[in-house]
């Protein structure tokens, strides 16, 4: 996902920019650039690559003096990876950073190159810039309107004219803010960005314009100025600090104890919680690590509240066939509460008048405004792209839905002691590391399991993936013979979970299978009598409600371990995004 940062007022914007873009850098991305406005020009420095590759650019560039600037951190969707294609681009008087997907770039493109306009990358962006410069004739309230009105897709744009003193921005479905200084004024794709500087930001809503100098910020909605409600973030600048961790995936898994724990005592007042046996079926739609949250949610929802319950990845669910009754309920779960698809999905349902509930983590984030009803999991900032305490608490989130709507009032006190519990096993994460010293070497890997072991399973299979790089499949335990059996092969690392003891044995004869060929076998369990092949881990049993919370952070350490042996950029793995705002 692309960052944006804008910048006016009397310090130099170069600083600003990059200290902004070096805290969108979990947001995942390939390139960047800056510009900024002089007096008499816009110097435009890019760079393919990190921050620092950006940083080093500058370092050997004159910068202009100037007081207003934009940046972008660029997450390749049109066009490759290369300078040319990185932004800010300008064309005429006009300079811009894009996040976001303009659906009929090309059309577009073709009817402007008939106008002679000159094309100098391979983006959807520039045809963005190329367009409002053909509509400015010095009204850039007029060219953002009459421009924008013609794109199809999604955009946040930060936006500056040669000659004029002020930054504009401008979004539809990628989210923008706008920052208020003292003397400054900001615009970011996120509060993180901007939190060294001021903690005051609005949400630039659908079509809104907003227009910043150093002094004010005006706000128009079809041509009006309007009134914009401030929020005052409660993030720190700690949060967006590794606080002595080598990475923030372990500072995030670390802090599972803590976050659990607050999550339990805000939601042990039961009325917070909606009944959700009023709904006869139940469709979690998510995508990634959280629809495997999901997956675990389903299960417990099915078996104790006897709802049928399905789980569908967002990317299918909003172009699918679906088949709703009056009494569904659709639960999309999202930590950025930003994801295209997602949101695609949520606006579907609504579109049938179908009741939405929001499990999210930023609770001004478009998912959260946008649901009939958002519940926030309250993990805090969390940078790392491969999500840890995020899930755990949408899984948590899920179980307290649950445990409400079945008053299990005994299963509110076994919460209690589940953070605790958490806290025990990641006290023990050296052991971990020596089973991730064991397999970093792999070239397969793979997650057996049946029934909620098998949903613990595909997030494990995940987290080794997407930090490690090492190919991981989760399979329902039955299901490896009928195929994937033929990879097993001396060495691959075969991960079996087991705590559901109803189907223990049925399990423990799976890893059997794959031992007889060779695989070599880890254990993770919260039954002693679970028989011991090259690792196993025994975790404290607790009810269903609970037992995922306790499993899925050794998965994640096992994960966090094997990239750092492989000396991987752990928080951001190579082409993936913290959240995907673009289709
Ligand atoms: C992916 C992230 O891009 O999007 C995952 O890397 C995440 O960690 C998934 O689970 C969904 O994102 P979100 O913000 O909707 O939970």
């Amino acid at each position: 996902m692309c960052g944006i940062v804008g910048y006016v007022g009397e310090q130099h914007p170069e600083k600003v920019l990059i200290d902004g873009l070096k805290k969108l850098e979990y947001r995942g991305y390939d390139s960047s650039g800056i510009a900024l406005m002089g007096q008499k020009d816009v110097q435009i420095i890019k760079s393919v690559g990190r921050i620092i590759n950006l940083e080093e650019t500058l370092k050997k560039s004159k910068i202009i003096d100037s007081n207003m600037g934009i940046a972008h951190t660029r997450w390749a969707t049109h066009g490759g990876v290369t300078e040319a294609n990185a932004h800010p681009h300008k064309i005429g008087k006009v300079t811009l950073v894009h996040n976001g997907i303009i659906e009929n770039a090309n059309v577009l493109r073709e009817e402007l190159k008939k106008e002679k306009v000159k094309f100098n990358s391979e983006t959807d962006t520039e045809v963005a810039v190329a367009l409002i410069n053909k509509y400015y004739d010095g009204n850039a309230l007029y060219a953002i309107k009459k421009a924008t009105s013609k794109l199809k897709g999604s955009y946040a744009f930060a936006i500056m004219f040669d000659g004029d003193d002020k930054l504009y921005a401008i979004r539809k479905d990628s989210p923008l803010i706008i920052g208020y200084g003292k003397g400054e004024n900001f615009i970011a794709s996120d509060i993180a960005a901007i939190i060294n500087y001021t903690k005051d930001y609005s949400l630039l809503a659908e079509g809104e314009i907003a227009i910043l100098d150093k002094e004010k910020i005006e706000v128009f909605s079809d041509g009006e100025i309007i009134k914009k409600k401030i929020i005052h973030s409660n993030i720190t600048s700690l949060d967006a600090d590794k606080c002595g961790y080598d990475h923030f995936m372990l500072k995030e898994i670390m802090e599972e104890p803590k976050v659990l724990d607050g999550l339990f005592k805000r939601y042990s007042d039961f009325s917070l919680l909606p009944d959700i046996t009023k709904y006869k079926e139940i469709h979690i739609v998510a995508c990634g690590s959280a629809m495997y949250a999901g997956i675990v949610g389903a299960s417990l929802i099915e078996e104790k509240c006897n709802i049928k319950c399905y789980v569908e990845c967002a990317s299918e669910y909003r172009y699918k066939k679906v088949i709703y009754d009056r009494k569904t309920l659709v639960i999309l779960i999202s930590q950025s509460g930003e994801t295209a698809d997602t949101i695609a999905a949520m606006r579907k349902a609504k579109d049938e008048k179908i009741d939405t509930l929001a499990i999210v983590n930023v609770e001004t984030s478009t998912i959260a405004r946008e649901c009939d009803k958002a519940l926030f999991i309250g993990a805090g900032v969390e940078v790392a792209v491969a999500t840890t305490k995020a899930y755990i608490l949408q899984v948590a989130m899920l179980s307290l839905l649950v445990i409400r709507a079945t008053n299990d009032k005994k299963a509110m006190e076994e919460a209690k002691k589940i953070p605790g519990e958490v806290n025990n096993i990641l006290g023990e994460r050296e052991i971990f590391e020596g089973v991730a010293k064991d397999i970093y070497k792999a070239r397969d890997a793979f997650f057996i399991g049946r029934g909620i072991d098998y949903a613990m399973c595909m997030e494990g299979s995940l987290k080794l993936k997407e930090v490690s790089y090492i190919h991981s499949d989760a399979f329902q335990a039955g299901e490896l013979k009928h195929g994937t059996i033929s990879l097993i092969e001396k060495g691959v690392p075969v991960f079996a979970i087991i705590t559901d003891e109803r189907i223990k044995d049925k399990t423990e004869s799976n890893v059997v299978e794959v031992e007889s060929r060779d695989a070599f076998v880890y254990t993770i369990t919260n039954d002693p009598e679970v028989p011991n092949h090259r690792f196993r881990y025994v975790v404290p049993k607790v009810s269903p409600y609970f037992q995922a919370l306790l499993v899925v952070p050794v998965l994640q350490l096992i994960g966090y371990y094997t990239a750092k042996f492989k000396g991987l950029d752990i928080d951001k793995p190579r082409n993936l995004a913290k959240s995907v705002t673009v289709e």
